[in-house]
């Protein structure tokens, strides 16, 4: 039996690595075209290999990211174990992105480079942070992460997601009048969900026109969950008044594209986040002993909910 690290070569080496240290009776490939594909129990990859039906044995297929929506999830055969990626690097990474994009938006920085081009000093009246409500979509490891980082700005919190949380310090809301009851409520809005079929194209015009004229987003899930065009629309007809982008549809955006040079727009090259590749070792490596254990692994996704 063996696992088939098939991503790049630097996280590779550190995954042997820990490997090697930590379960040694495990052999470790990096090389598909080597490796005896009837070997291979256990596949990490950011995207499913063409021939994937080639590993017969295959009985888990982990992702490098902590999204899944990249994998034809039905084309995986319905035995092999489908398992996102859990681990601290990413939601370390996930809070200082998300922090850095609130306060952006929370003290006006679209329109303060905005007065900079112009050569304005004028100075805005500012919101303080417990008239602020920001909500985050999704109450996952991320969503839930990012609200506990921006608990201590005092903002006022709200998180929505599909089953009924509960958070101390944040209004959790839950469905599709959960959604329309937290948007009348948001002043700033960031998407943590992942890809599904009801997630996308979620970000319109439709639910930009259920929050209070004004209002930021901050978009952090996945590209194909933005219109590009209702956004900007939104943008100039000042419904929203700043967005920070990281995922676009497609990706790379192509040059020339509006959301390069709108000037209410920050854009990343979907960076917020990376995964981490010791503390992800790590977090492999407990899986594997999980599943040896004939526990569940972290991470694993519902196939029926595709997430
Ligand atoms: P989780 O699976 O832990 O959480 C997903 C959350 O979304 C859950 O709270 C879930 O609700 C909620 N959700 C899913 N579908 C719906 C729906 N139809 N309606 C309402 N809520 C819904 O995911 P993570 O927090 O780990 O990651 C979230 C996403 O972040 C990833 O899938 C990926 O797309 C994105 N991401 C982006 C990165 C970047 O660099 N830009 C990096 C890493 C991730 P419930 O709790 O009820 O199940
Ligand atoms: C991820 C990502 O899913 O990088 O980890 O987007």
């Amino acid at each position: 039996m063996t696992f088939l690290f098939h991503s790049d070569v630097h996280r590779g080496a550190i995954f042997r690595e820990a490997f090697a240290r930590n379960l040694p009776d495990l052999p470790f490939s990096m090389d598909p075209g080597t490796v005896d594909p009837e070997s291979v129990r256990y596949l990490i990859t950011w995207t499913v290999p063409e021939n994937l039906q080639r590993y017969s044995n295959l009985e888990v297929l982990f992702s490098i990211g902590a999204g899944v929506d990249q994998f034809r999830i039905a084309d995986v055969p319905a035995h092999v174990k489908v398992v996102r990626m859990v681990e601290e690097g990413i939601v370390r990474m996930m809070q200082e992105y998300v922090t850095l994009a609130v306060l952006s938006l929370h003290r006006d920085l679209p329109a303060y480079l905005d007065q900079q081009r112009a050569g304005l000093w004028q100075a805005l009246a500012p919101v303080q942070a417990p008239e602020r409500r920001v909500s985050v979509l999704g109450l996952g490891m991320l969503g839930q992460a990012v609200l506990k980082r921006l608990k201590s700005f005092g903002f006022q919190l709200s998180g929505w997601s599909r089953s009924p949380h509960a958070i101390e310090g944040v209004t959790c809301h839950a469905g599709s009048d959960g959604l329309t009851d937290m948007l009348s409520k948001t002043d700033i809005l960031i998407c943590l969900l992942p890809l599904t079929a009801e997630t996308r194209g979620l970000l319109d015009a439709d639910l930009f026109g259920r929050l209070p004229r004004g209002a930021g987003l901050v978009h952090t899930g996945r590209g194909p969950q933005l219109n590009h065009e209702d956004l900007i629309s939104a943008l100039d007809s000042g419904q929203l008044s700043g967005a920070v982008v990281d995922v676009t549809d497609p990706e790379p955006l192509p040059s020339g594209h509006a959301l390069w040079s709108h000037p209410r727009i920050l854009l990343t090259p979907h960076v917020a986040s990376v995964t981490q590749p010791h503390s992800a070792a790590k977090a492999v490596i407990d899986n594997i002993k999980r599943l040896r254990a004939g526990l569940d692994p972290t991470g694993l996704v519902d196939r029926h909910r595709g997430y």
